[in-house]
């Protein structure tokens, strides 16, 4: 059987890591998924960048439209971050029969609810493992691993930046610039960091999380959004002092009478596991009634753990491709259930 053909919109951190990826577990993944992925073609903005981390093998378009809607192209993969264009682009992929991947959690957490629906209607998938905690299968674990409980909470350190910058100063007394500037070398941070640091990227995170667990609409407007950039080396020292870390926490809960839906700095006693996580690891932990809690830990950002999560979503929409349409099930998209008339 051909192998399905893979588009990749962006060039970045995240495209270079399924590159390689791609490339270095080949056959592993041609047997999980039942069938060769391809990598067609890539596009980015500027062709005559140096992407030495890509390789030679393809050339780089910077038609992203024409690639995004190319008729020989099964699955597109838009890593290229923001709204505008890629709202565009994924929408007129959808349009075009194509399944898309995508690690863009600004796109979902403000125009889900949009995307899923035109999903739903053309019959294609639309998977977004790598949106939230980067590496961790988060995602797969709340809608199948826990799909026997009643979600009661979720809560996690959720943005590798903000993490890594509250690690490096309580641990080395670096000033907050320079451990950011750090975060943007490594490829942890959004193109824009004040995502990262004013607490939007968790927020874009906790928001697809939320919807998920608790079967609503993506709702980014009604989420509490606080970042850390009104925390001073003293504050971190102090609850050093007390016996607390500082963390900025995503937390969606039910209540029962209504959502919480929120990201904020919390102070957590040193004990505990989750006040553990350093640099730009992520921790997770849900609270399922039947199970209890349940914690998922591991890089949260960076090239090759994103694109792991990018690459699982690649496996079974291959799987799902290849399977009798009959049998299908768009289980990779948002459905709200009946709890979705509660209010966020
Ligand atoms: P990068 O900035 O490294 O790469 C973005 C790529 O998209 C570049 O190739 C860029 O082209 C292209 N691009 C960006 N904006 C435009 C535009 N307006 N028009 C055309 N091309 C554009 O980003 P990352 O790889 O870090 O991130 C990609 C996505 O993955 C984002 O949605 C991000 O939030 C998400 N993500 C990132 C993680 C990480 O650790 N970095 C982890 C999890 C998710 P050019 O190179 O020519 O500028
Ligand atoms: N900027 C994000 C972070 C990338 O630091 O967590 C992973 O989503």
């Amino acid at each position: 059987m051909k192998p399905l053909q893979i588009a990749l919109l962006g060039a970045g951190t995240v495209a270079s890591g399924v590159v390689k990826v791609l490339a270095r577990n080949q056959e592993e993944l041609q047997r999980r998924a039942g069938r060769g992925i391809a990598l067609a073609a890539i596009a980015a903005r500027n062709p005559d960048k140096a992407r030495a981390a890509l390789g030679d093998a393809l050339p780089i378009t910077t038609d992203f439209m024409a690639l995004a809607t190319r008729p020989d192209i099964d699955i597109v993969v838009e890593l290229m971050g923001g709204i505008s264009p890629a709202r565009e682009l994924v929408l007129a992929a959808i349009a075009a029969g194509k399944h898309v991947v995508t690690a863009n959690k600004a796109l979902l957490a403000i125009h889900g609810n949009e995307i899923f629906a035109a999903a739903q209607a053309k019959g294609v998938i639309v998977a977004f493992e790598a949106a939230v905690a980067g590496g961790i299968p988060i995602i797969k674990a709340v809608r199948e691993g826990l799909a026997g409980n009643r979600i009661e909470w979720i809560a996690g350190i959720i943005n590798g930046t903000t993490n890594f910058i509250l690690s490096e100063m309580r641990d080395k007394g670096l000033d907050f610039a320079t451990v950011l500037k750090q975060a943007q070398a490594l490829g942890y941070a959004e193109a824009d960091p004040t995502f990262d640091i004013e607490g939007v990227d968790a927020a874009h995170k906790a928001t697809i999380l939320c919807a998920i667990a608790f079967g609503v609409p993506v709702q980014f407007d009604k989420a509490y959004v606080e970042g850390i950039t009104a925390l001073q080396a003293a504050d971190i020292r102090y609850a050093e002092q007390l016996g607390y870390r500082i963390k900025l926490l995503g937390i969606t809960k039910n209540t029962g009478e209504g959502i919480e839906l929120r990201v904020h700095p919390t102070l957590i006693p040193a004990t505990r596991l989750i006040a553990n996580v350093e640099g730009a690891m992520n921790a997770v932990v849900v609270q399922g009634d039947a199970v209890g809690p349940t914690l998922y830990y591991g890089k949260g950002a960076g090239s090759e753990p994103t694109a792991s999560a990018v690459i699982a979503d690649l496996v079974d929409v291959t799987r799902l491709h290849t399977a009798d349409p009959e049998h299908r099930v768009p289980h990779l998209a948002f459905q709200p259930d009946a709890m979705s008339d509660l209010p966020i």
